[in-house]
């Protein structure tokens, strides 16, 4: 499976398009999934998943209070009235994430974690100030995401996992244009320097996430057919993508 591009979403017009049809269209249009089957996976393979998922899991849940509380606040300030709506449903959405993980791991009795570092790590960057840091150490972790995804997708042969990670690839495709989307917002009345200064920092953080993530999770990147070197491209590349949505208000074409 090759890497998926911002592109390839449904959005065509960024600056029209309705981001609350959009999650009620989404979330009733969810692919099947059939938890009856238990056989897909060999016990090496269990073992393999176990570490990243268990992480991936907890990472996508949450209740969302100090990002509603900035998404608030952002709204009233720049009179984008939808917005805590559309963000409502986007934690639903990374809620159901969890979810669907979390019942995958339970037929093959995996134990969720209650806590991981990698994860706190995150949440303690997320809070450290107003919206734009929220949402840029989101989309950073959702941008690899999509390349952990693809890699799970690859690394089993286990049909209900293909479907899943199909599944979380279709949303978090769409997630990164919305928090691109909303970084569009932030920065346009910005200064050009301000502005570059943020894009170096989000270089910075998505090199050193990649690389550490990488390297936590090396076995089930290498057999999902993501060395280093290809994951680090990937997610340099989903950043130039999300870079130029935040520069431009619209989908590179
Ligand atoms: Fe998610
Ligand atoms: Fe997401």
């Amino acid at each position: 499976m090759g890497r998926v591009k911002l592109k390839e979403t449904i959005i065509k017009n960024l600056r029209d398009f309705n981001w609350i049809e959009y999650f009620k269209y989404n979330n009733s249009h969810l692919y099947k999934l059939d938890f009856s089957n238990n056989t897909e996976l060999s016990n090496e393979e269990i073992k393999l998943i176990t570490p990243s998922i268990k992480a991936f899991q907890i990472g996508e849940g949450s209740e969302g209070k100090h990002l509603s509380k900035c998404v608030r606040k952002f709204a009233f300030k720049s009179r984008y009235y939808d917005y805590p709506e559309i963000m409502r449903m986007f934690i639903a959405e990374e809620n159901r994430h969890s979810q669907t993980l979390k019942k995958y791991m339970e037929i093959y009795n995996i134990e969720p974690s209650k806590k991981m570092l990698i994860d706190n790590i995150f949440r303690f960057l997320r809070k450290l100030t107003g919206i734009e840091c929220e949402v840029v150490v989101l989309v950073t972790a959702e941008m690899i995401a999509l390349s952990y995804y693809t890699a799970l997708s690859n690394a089993t042969n286990s049909k209900l996992l293909k479907i899943i990670c199909a599944q979380m690839l279709n949303d978090e495709l769409i997630h990164v244009v919305l928090q691109s989307d909303t970084l569009f917002r932030i920065s346009a009345k910005r200064s050009s320097l301000y502005n570059s200064l943020v894009r170096t920092a989000r270089k910075i953080l998505m090199r050193l996430t990649a690389f550490i993530v990488w390297h936590k999770y090396k076995n089930l990147f290498l057999r999902g057919d993501y060395p280093y070197k290809k994951f680090k491209i990937h997610c340099m590349e989903y950043l130039q993508e999300s870079i130029y949505i935040e520069k431009n208000g619209e989908v590179c074409s």
